[in-house]
């Protein structure tokens, strides 16, 4: 069974669906859930579903991203996980560090990519004027939020929406893309998911 590495920041809602999901339907196993933020809420959800975790602070080491990230890979080499899934990751990473998991590292991004990359993905929505808004699950390359797309979510742009209300609206289908996702990348399936 493919094992799952997954990375976060935050309170990892997304993390909390891919685990749920693989215990509950077994179609990989989460091996680690690993964070840059010691304090980030999904670690707790995560050691509630019985997931190991890790914390690396980033924060010690400043601008040497090489630094930090070989503290992280330490716990993530040690679970030797098969694929690896960024769900609220928000610390860019080096080249090397991408190259290292090239062709089995996940990420999901709430904007319908190649739209927005980048940050403040809901405001530059209604900014533009948008209809559509969503979210996107692409394998990570070295070029920020760029990579083969391997899934997308749509939801509408409703008037009155805020950054916020949009943000709601977006991760609900982020919570199941993700899955949805991961479920047929580990089987091999490439062809992307559109819901
Ligand atoms: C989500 O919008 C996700 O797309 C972005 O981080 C946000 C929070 O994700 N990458 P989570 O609740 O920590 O999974």
């Amino acid at each position: 069974m493919k094992r799952v590495a997954i990375l976060i920041s935050g309170g990892g809602s997304n993390m909390v669906r891919l685990v749920e999901t693989m215990q509950a339907e077994g179609y990989a196993a989460p091996v680690l859930v690993a964070s840059n933020d010691p304090a980030a809420g999904g670690l707790e959800k995560a050691r509630a579903l019985g997931v190991p975790v890790a914390a690396v602070d980033h924060r010690p080491f400043g601008k040497d991203r090489a630094g930090f990230e070989a503290e992280l890979l330490k716990p993530i080499l040690a679970a030797e996980p098969d694929v690896l899934c960024l769900a609220g990751f928000m610390r860019v990473l080096t080249p090397e560090f991408v190259t290292r998991f090239a062709g089995r590292m996940l990420n999901i991004h709430p904007s319908l990519l190649p739209k927005y990359p980048g940050l403040h993905t809901h405001q530059r929505a209604i900014d533009a004027g948008d209809s559509e808004a969503g979210c996107t699950v692409h394998e990570v390359t070295p070029v920020l939020d760029d990579g083969p797309i391997l899934g997308q979510g749509r939801v509408p742009v409703l008037p009155g929406d805020n950054s916020a209300t949009l943000a709601a609206r977006v991760l609900t289908v982020e919570h199941r893309l993700y899955p949805a996702v991961l479920r047929r990348y580990v089987a091999g399936d490439r062809d992307p998911v559109l819901i």
